[in-house]
């Protein structure tokens, strides 16, 4: 194979993404794209010069010459093109969360898992970001003991949620932002979820035609015996300098970890606004872009060509959606939920 021919499936802001990425790497090209929008399609199509158009997933994938798809659909939408992608003999790169429905998340994992020759990726691209994975080595060797605690918040501004994206109220704050969270606490402390306790608030984005929570709160404790608070909303005032305020804590038994994404490492002051624009996980360098998004992108392609496991696999991805299914049971409930263990 010299390059993998990709397709992307649903071209909003993340597909677009993989789209220009892919489409000037050098061991990959973008044959196809799929998106329910017809003048989306055109829009990238025409932008990024790609041929195959399609309008919907399944005749990208009997029709198309693709060696894998990405899946960048909205949350509530990647089982079916995933399925269809895996049954087809492709390979998937999923957006995440890996999907929203816990059953759904273990009958993709079997399936992945009958054809290991397959790669399936799930893009937690938090992993591919220096900071975090330093902090994960750094858990590793010992450096600060055993993780017992954690807390992470990862906030955005309320035009995400009412503006941005159009599809909020079929998702969550903790479906849509904690989930990356609970996937680096999983990977730090090398320990499954096992028992989550969620409180949820609703009103403000009700009240402006979106229903949905506006902040979640979810605790969460691990096999090991730590546990971990998330915090996740979607009303932060648009004055806030960034879209998104993502702050991590590791609490080791002989040191801490704290990962503040907020500023970024640049400030910046116009006559509009004070802000810190968004560099870490990608970036424009020279007319291209990089960042951990891009190197999450690479990596994929590394596990096909060298027939390799992904860096971040359906298990990921099933694991997260699991927690994901006892914050729902824990908010509608008021009660303290098991999380479900996977059956394989
Ligand atoms: N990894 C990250 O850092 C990150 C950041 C933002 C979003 N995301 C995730 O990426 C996914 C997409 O988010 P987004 O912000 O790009 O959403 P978006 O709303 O900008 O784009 C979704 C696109 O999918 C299309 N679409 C919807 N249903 C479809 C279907 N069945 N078949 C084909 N096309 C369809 C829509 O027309 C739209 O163009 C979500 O799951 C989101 O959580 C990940």
């Amino acid at each position: 194979m010299n390059k993998v021919r990709i397709g992307v499936i649903g071209l909003g802001t993340m597909g677009e993404q993989y789209t220009r990425i892919y489409q000037v790497h050098p061991l990959a090209e973008v044959t196809a794209i799929a998106d329910s929008k017809p003048d989306r399609l055109e829009e990238i199509g025409n932008k990024y010069k790609v041929a195959g158009r399609y309008g919907d997933a399944e005749s990208l994938l009997a029709e198309a010459p693709v060696d894998a798809v990405c899946v960048a659909t909205p949350d509530f939408a990647h089982y079916t093109p995933v399925k269809q992608a895996l049954e087809a003999g492709k390979h998937v790169l999923c957006e995440k969360p890996f999907t929203t429905d816990l059953a759904e998340a273990d009958e993709l994992l079997g399936l992945s898992r009958s054809r290991p020759r397959q790669k399936l990726q799930v893009a937690f691209n938090h992993r591919w970001l220096s900071s975090y994975y330093q902090g994960y080595a750094s858990i590793r060797n010992g450096s600060i003991g055993k993780p017992v605690a954690g807390f992470a918040r990862k906030n955005d501004t309320i035009w995400v949620s009412t503006e941005l994206l159009k599809w909020a109220a079929q998702s969550t704050p903790v479906h849509f932002l904690g989930a990356h969270d609970i996937d680096l606490m999983r990977w730090f402390f090398a320990s499954e979820p096992v028992e989550v306790h969620a409180y949820g608030s609703k009103g403000v984005l009700t009240a402006r035609g979106v229903d949905t929570y506006d902040v979640i709160q979810a605790q969460v404790k691990f096999a090991s015996g730590a546990f971990a608070t998330f915090e996740s909303a979607w009303i932060y005032p648009n004055t806030f300098p960034t879209i998104v305020d993502s702050f991590v804590e590791v609490l080791g038994s002989a040191g801490h970890l704290h990962f503040d994404r907020k500023r970024e490492s640049i400030e910046m002051s116009t006559e509009e606004r004070f802000s810190y624009p968004k560099v870490f996980l990608s970036n424009e360098v020279f007319g291209k872009l990089r960042g951990a998004f891009v190197e999450c992108l690479g990596d994929f392609l590394s596990a096909i060509l060298n027939d390799t496991e992904p860096q971040v696999t359906a298990f990921d991805g099933r694991q997260v959606t699991a927690v994901l299914d006892a914050v729902s049971r824990s908010l509608a409930t008021g009660q303290t939920c098991a999380v479900t263990p996977p059956s394989l």
